[in-house]
């Protein structure tokens, strides 16, 4: 959210959160001028790289697609709910 207040110049952001075949999702998509891959993959994009970093430890993924002039989605994939499985306390 702040990176879309300082970087994407936009007017509008959707936040969506679903649960599906043992996933969360929770996806934030903005309607400004977009990410560009040499943004997505900056060694100094040090935001982005916690955001990927703090996703990893929980056991899920971030993913990032931007295109220009459009907007910018970052979807945060998490698997849940499954015994055994990555969330699953009893692994700790
Ligand atoms: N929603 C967005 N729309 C357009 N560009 C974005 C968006 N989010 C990030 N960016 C671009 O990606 C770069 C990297 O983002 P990142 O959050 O890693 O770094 P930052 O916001 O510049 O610094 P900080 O370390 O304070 O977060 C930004 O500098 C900006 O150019
Ligand atoms: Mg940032």
């Amino acid at each position: 959210m702040t990176n879309v207040l300082r970087h994407a110049q936009a007017t509008r952001i959707d936040i969506r959160a679903a649960e599906a075949a043992g996933e969360f999702m929770l996806t934030i998509s903005d309607n400004g001028k977009g990410i560009s891959e040499d943004e997505t993959s900056g060694l100094q994009s040090l935001g982005l790289l916690g955001m990927r970093e703090r996703a990893i430890l929980i056991g899920g993924k971030i993913d990032i697609a931007g295109v220009e002039g459009k907007g910018t989605v970052i979807t945060l994939t998490v698997p849940i709910g499954r015994a055994g499985g990555p969330s699953d306390p009893a692994n700790d």
